[in-house]
């Protein structure tokens, strides 16, 4: 049995995943006292991480129906993310892996998210694979479970965090993404027409362009007339970032016109994402809702393909900030 743990922004998620890969819980609690910030507080995540992971790993383990002593593997994220917040999830793994003995797996966040296609089984390799989080964009070429190409990655802002910006401005709580997606649904979104970033050549993706667009839209418009006309705003941006996002897709997909498409990350929850990538490919991996946006099982999934560290050796592990995987570049 593998006990996986995941802390690395705002969500303590703990998951239980048998060795063959089913997935027998997956527990997601979300600190949601950052919006009033306006972002994560990673103090206040790292504290909060703390408080919770025990509850966290006791309801994982209850909603599997097994108890500490039947899990034989631990697996944890170790990076990227918040540092403070990392060190808790490190932390409790090695605590929970240590007097026991068992082995430990250090999982990256974004290959967990890569990953997070892998709980029904992998898709069929290679792949053309979009990771849209709040922290990172990037499309990549999976050949194997563990090996993949960079083919582009953002130029200035995330996916996530576009909608999370464009949100802002129309007066959505952080991090937004999730209701200007529902505000979306109740407007046109050739109400406006707002840039993709089709000039920025290759792979490489641009949301500055769009966020800066929608400002000026809003300030051109006035708060009164920004407000009636939200839904329409708010359906125009979505189809600019799902465009964007489209357009590079397509460009892959014409370098490499056999492979399948498989996106996850938490932009990947977006439901008119979800619909556009559905029908540029014959076949097409989108993860279930809850394993798009952070959680364990993902860092579960990703596990099982990497080897795992005997005891004493994780004691000296470190989190870190960056991931690797960001400067594969083919
Ligand atoms: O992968 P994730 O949970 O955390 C990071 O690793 O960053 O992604 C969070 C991002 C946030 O920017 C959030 O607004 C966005 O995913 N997001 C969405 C939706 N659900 C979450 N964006 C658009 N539509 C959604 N339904
Ligand atoms: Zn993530």
């Amino acid at each position: 049995m593998i006990l996986a743990l995941e802390t690395s922004c705002d969500e303590t998620c703990a998951a239980v995943m048998t060795p063959a890969g089913e997935l027998l819980s997956n527990v997601i609690s979300s600190q949601l006292d950052h919006a009033r910030f306006g972002g994560v507080v990673p103090e206040i995540a790292a504290r909060h991480h703390l408080e919770l992971i025990n509850g966290v790993v006791d309801k994982a383990l209850g909603d599997a129906d097994i108890e500490l002593d039947q899990v034989n593997t631990i697996a944890v994220t170790q990076g990227p993310g918040l540092v403070g917040a990392l060190l808790i999830g490190l932390a409790s793994a090695k605590a929970f892996a240590a007097p026991r003995r068992l082995p430990l797996v250090p999982v990256d966040h974004l290959y967990g998210h890569i990953a997070s296609n892998f709980v029904d089984g992998p898709p069929q390799f290679p792949f053309i694979c979009l990771i849209a989080s709040g922290g990172h964009t990037l499309l990549l070429r999976v050949t194997a479970p563990t090996e993949f190409e960079l083919l582009g990655s953002t130029l200035d802002d995330a996916a996530g965090e576009a909608f999370d910006k464009g949100a802002r401005l129309l007066g959505f709580p952080y991090p937004g993404g999730a209701a200007l997606s529902q505000c979306a649904t109740q407007g046109d979104p050739a109400s406006f027409n707002f840039p993709t970033a089709s000039r920025v050549k290759g792979l490489d993706f641009s949301f500055a362009g769009l966020k800066t667009a929608l400002l000026y839209k809003v300030r051109e418009l006035g708060p009164n007339e920004a407000e009636r006309r939200r839904n329409g705003l708010a359906a125009a941006y979505e189809e600019a970032i799902v465009e964007t996002i489209a357009l590079r897709v397509k460009r892959a997909l014409a370098i490499y016109p056999n492979d399948s498409i498989a996106i996850c990350g938490g932009v990947a929850a977006n439901a008119r994402l979800r619909e556009r990538i559905k029908g540029m490919a014959s076949v097409v991996s989108i993860p279930a809702l809850e394993l798009c946006t952070d959680n364990a099982a993902m860092i579960a999934a990703g596990s099982r393909y990497i080897e795992p560290l005997s005891y004493p050796d994780y004691l000296q592990l470190e989190v870190y900030s960056t991931s690797e995987l960001r400067q594969r570049r083919i």
